[in-house]
């Protein structure tokens, strides 16, 4: 095909070239001299298939889909297996739709809670987002579906996105910015990658030629095509050059005569756009539709798996006295506009025309049909409304049970703009205060894209996070309030008390230009770890309507890997699954480093009863971090911590290992060489007898203070021990002579 392909390029005139290297309006590629050309739709959670008028934010209608849970939901789930599922489904609709390649995942990180567009991202771990969103574009390409996986990359906020610079140390970013991407990439061959509009460090994503070419294709090996986020690029030729292959939507004519002349005056060679073309081509040859044969679809089918994955991702946060499931013997008042006017689903390109909405409150009166109801609040405005509050505190006194819906309003939070606040709307936060004064069992279900602080906590027995669950928000939540369904997500993010509380809260949008990254690797649980602060609910926290025991851990170091072995039991009376998570500490290396970080996770469900052994593995590049000096990452030596959690925060089994499988670096000794580096190396040690220093150090360090002293000491000081020069320099070259 590449043969067949590149001939085609060699036939087309310079224009035509240029032609392809724009999408044709906002959803086609080119045509150009009979080639086909292809649609690209959003989105991450459902179809977005604009048929007529076309708008990159949501604005306008598109066809009707099914709306699956946000990324924000369906990463609590921990389940590869659901988000590679959840791929097919969204595979399929674009399929019937004559769709080529979906726009999405975005996988970002979550690093402060503010940002816009947390909802459609995975979570603050690149772990984990990593692995979801592999699973993700395995399902959705298995349908012969090409992804664009975006938005390349630290585009972590959404004010001033187009312009703002991100900027990051090298560390973080390849740890935890580009983590996630490079695991895509190699792992699961994306059809494309979309890079954004931000800057990493003062070059625009779109002309960054390190990111774009060196790092993505050089050393990933990634061989499918960049294309631009939507506007994304401001100097086309730039961009060619750095790497971009589409530029999307594109300008119309004006796109190819900047192409063109830049060929023509020699500012950009020919080869270039000969390779941007070849990609385009390749990229609509490859995952085009093939035929006109309508490919049929059951929307029916895709709502029930829209419950199953909300099912199974939905946050048990807080459950005291076993307030929940709900005693459905006993009355049950309903209150919050958002039962009867749930917020599913966020703002901008990922808004879908959805198919089947069913609410919270339909979902309840169709399985109880004694349910009364009060909305307590209007769900767009801030100020509280006095009738409809205290109408819902009459509900509240008179029933047994209360739910209580509450959540950011769309107004709050979307693609575009970022939040100021984590906290709920006044009227809701006073209401639930008002609600917990008259009733001992009030549940506070969430609907909400992001973290939110929880003021009234101590005062409710129950919290369920079902963030933004999709058009089946309604049976899901019903689902786990009633028990039918044993709820099994864990947080993907970590909630903390107060919104100050963030590592970014001092810089996160300080500035219209720069966003500085001053935490660097401690963002979410990475930096409430490193400050022993337990925030309102870890990462990993979700809780269970039955409890599990771990026990019996193993580890094997195999020649490349090692072995986590362990036992989990179901002990309480009801069937559910547990997501253990496996977190690895650096013990012994001297780096900056976090408490722990999170390099596994395996999901089981368990009867009644029931034990399971699980083994996962640690690869090589779980014990590795990147050292810029390197520029490459580099695997150390020494004791580390694995441990088997229930959350970050609940840690169930621990043990030690040790690793000897990295080649020894040699050391290069210098005049600058601390002594200590030299005496924690038995050879080393020995040449220290050998230039008749041993003796002499060895009274140094004959006391546990004046060993501290020499562990700061380099070589070059030890003249003021009265060590020759002469003996420091015999000591190097015997060192290095090693
Ligand atoms: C968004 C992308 C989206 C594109 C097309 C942009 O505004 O950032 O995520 O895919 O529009 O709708």
């Amino acid at each position: 095909m590449f043969q067949k392909i590149a001939s085609i390029i060699s036939n087309l005139t310079l224009k035509e070239k240029a032609d392809l290297l724009s999408g044709k309006d906002f959803w086609f590629t080119a045509t150009v001299n009979g080639l086909a050309k292809m649609m690209v739709s959003d989105g991450p959670s459902g179809l977005r298939k604009q048929a007529d008028s076309s708008d990159a934010l949501g604005l306008n209608k598109s066809v009707v889909a099914v709306n699956f849970p946000s990324s924000a939901l369906t990463a609590a789930s921990f389940d590869r297996d659901l988000l590679e599922t959840l791929g097919q489904n969204l595979g399929q609709a674009a399929k019937a739709e004559r769709v080529g390649v979906l726009l999405g995942p975005g996988i970002n990180l979550k690093r402060s809670p503010l940002a816009g567009r947390n909802f459609e991202y995975f979570s603050e771990d690149p772990y984990l987002a990593g692995e979801l969103a592999a699973a993700y574009v395995k399902g959705v390409q298995k349908t012969g579906v090409g992804v664009s996986v975006k938005h390349f990359a630290a585009n972590n906020r959404e004010n001033q996105r187009f312009t703002s610079s991100s900027n990051i140390d090298e560390r973080s970013l390849r740890e935890l910015y580009l983590a996630a991407f490079e695991k895509v990439v190699k792992t699961a061959q994306p059809a494309t990658i979309m890079c954004s509009y931000n800057a990493i460090n003062g070059t625009l994503n779109s002309q960054n030629q390190r990111l774009l070419t060196k790092i993505l294709r050089e050393e990933w090996g990634f061989n499918g095509l960049v294309m631009s986020d939507w506007g994304a690029v401001a100097d086309h030729v730039a961009a060619l050059k750095a790497g971009l292959d589409l530029e999307m939507p594109g300008k119309g004519l004006a796109s190819t005569e900047e192409i063109v002349q830049a060929v023509q005056t020699g500012e950009l060679d020919e080869k270039i756009v000969d390779r941007a073309a070849l990609r385009v081509v390749e990229m609509v040859e490859k995952w085009r539709p093939d035929s006109d044969t309508k490919v049929a679809y059951d929307l029916d089918k895709q709502h029930l798996f829209a419950r199953q994955l909300a099912d199974d991702s939905i946050v048990l946060l807080k459950n005291d006295q076993h307030v929940l499931p709900l005693d459905q013997n006993r009355s049950i008042a309903v209150i919050g506009q958002l039962a009867s006017q749930p917020r599913y689903q966020g703002g901008g390109s990922a808004h879908v025309n959805a198919y089947h909405v069913v609410t919270p409150l339909a979902a309840i009166r169709a399985a109880k049909d004694d349910i009364n109801y009060e909305a307590g609040y209007q769900i767009d405005k801030d100020q509280i409304d006095h009738a409809a509050e205290q109408a819902a505190i009459d509900l509240a006194k008179t029933a047994d049970q209360v739910v209580a819906f509450a959540g950011f309003p769309e107004s709050f939070e979307s693609e575009g703009f970022d939040k100021k606040t984590i906290s709920l709307p006044d009227n809701q936060n006073h209401l639930i205060t008002q609600l917990a004064a008259v009733n001992s069992k009030v549940t506070v279900v969430l609907q909400n894209g992001s973290a939110v602080e929880m003021p009234w906590i101590k005062q409710v027995p129950a919290v369920l996070e079902t963030y933004l669950a999709g058009e089946a928000v309604g049976e899901a939540t019903w689902d786990i309030l009633s028990g039918q369904v044993n709820p099994s997500g864990k947080l993907a993010e970590s909630f903390p008390i107060h919104l100050a509380d963030n590592p970014t809260y001092l810089t996160f949008n300080a500035d219209p230009n720069d966003e500085n990254y001053h935490e660097g690797l401690f963002v979410g649980y990475r930096y409430y770890d490193k400050k022993k602060q337990t925030p309102l609910f870890p990462f990993g926290h979700g809780l269970s309507y039955t409890h599990f025991a771990y026990s019996n851990l193993k580890l094997v170091k195999a020649a490349d890997q090692v072995t986590v072995d362990f036992t989990i039991t179901n002990t309480g009376q009801v069937a559910g699954q547990e997501t253990a998570q496996i977190y690895l500490s650096n013990k012994t290396s001297q780096i900056e480093k976090s408490v722990k970080d999170l390099k596994n996770f395996v999901k089981v469900l368990l009867a009644p009863g029931e034990s399971k052994r699980l083994s996962v593995n640690l690869d090589q590049r779980a014990f590795s971090w990147y050292n810029p000096k390197l520029a490459d990452w580099q695997l150390d030596n020494g004791q580390y911590n694995v441990v088997v959690a229930a959350s970050s925060q609940d840690l169930r089994l621990q043990q030690t290992i040790m690793t000897d499988w990295a080649k020894s670096r040699r050391l290069h000794i210098s005049r600058d060489t601390y002594l200590i580096n030299i005496m924690n190396h038995s050879e080393l040690k020995a040449i220290l007898k050998t230039v008749k220093l041993d003796q002499l150090v060895d009274q140094l360090v004959s006391t546990p203070g004046n060993k501290a002293i020499l562990a700061n000491m380099p070589l070059r000081a030890l003249g003021m021990m009265g060590v020759s020069d002469q003996q420091i320099e015999q000591l190097i070259s015997l060192a290095n002579q090693q």
